[in-house]
């Protein structure tokens, strides 16, 4: 486990995108886990800038994303399919074919859930899992409970996360009530995680998953446990962190 602060959000995007780089540099075919959110937006711009100087290569990459909602179709403009042509597929040369992100609108999601882990099983698992952080410790959509759920699976969502994704809707009436997330089990057997977290609004989240109980009741936690797990902080995300 290692933690790292930087000054700002620009900075954490910045080294993530280095570690992201310096996988697909070692292994152009890389497994590489996505996420959405405003977190991963300066990783994404950073690693666009390094694709179009032309020392970033995509073309043998494959990616899973973390989640969707349920009930949005590929082209709502909420939907995490948009937001990932948005802000990363259509500004890199990944192919569409290898892009893979959860169906919401599958009429059975229990058995898309099962075909997604097992698609994910079939690329040879996650080589780098790109996380950020709910207000209440989520990752993914892995909602604060009683277990950690190991599969792909439908998730209700909490208040708290329909609140703080309210932002990017018309209104809250208009946020979806369930996702379709990965599941601990996928986030945890990625062979590297890497979790963002910027903004004073993070710092308790980022403080229970360092500091506090290993516990489904804050999600990240469970990366303490992780052979492999980086987190990339901002000085206010970082701020309540034991001696700083
Ligand atoms: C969303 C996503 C998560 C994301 C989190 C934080 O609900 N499902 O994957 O990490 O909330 O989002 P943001 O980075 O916008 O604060």
């Amino acid at each position: 486990m290692q933690t790292h602060v930087f000054l700002n959000a620009h900075q954490v995007g910045q080294a993530a995108a280095t570690l992201i780089a310096a996988q697909l540099l070692r292994k152009p075919d890389s497994v590489l886990g996505l996420a959405t959110g405003s977190s991963p937006i300066p990783t994404y711009e950073a690693l666009i800038a390094m694709h179009e100087a032309g020392v970033l290569d995509f073309s043998r990459a494959t990616s899973f994303n973390l989640d969707e909602y349920v009930g949005l179709a590929p082209d709502h403009p909420c939907s995490y399919h948009a937001f990932m042509q948005e802000h990363l597929f259509s500004r890199v040369n990944i192919r569409p074919q290898s892009v893979h992100i959860p169906d919401g609108e599958a009429a059975d999601l229990y058995a898309a859930a099962r075909a997604y882990d097992d698609a994910i099983l079939a690329a040879g698992g996650i080589d780098l899992q790109l996380l950020g952080i709910g207000h209440n410790g989520h990752i993914g959509f892995n909602e604060p409970g009683e277990h950690f759920v190991y599969g792909c699976h439908r998730v209700a969502l909490s208040q708290s996360t329909i609140q703080a994704n309210k932002r990017f809707f018309a209104s809250e009436a208009d946020v979806p009530r369930y996702a379709v997330s990965l599941g601990i089990g996928s986030i945890m057997q990625a062979r590297q995680v890497l979790l963002i977290a910027t903004g004073e609004d993070k710092a308790e989240a980022v403080r229970q998953a360092l500091e506090g109980d290993v516990s489904p009741l804050w999600q990240a936690s469970i990366l303490r446990t992780h052979p492999d797990a980086i987190f990339l902080l901002d000085e206010a995300a970082a701020s309540r962190l034991s001696g700083r």
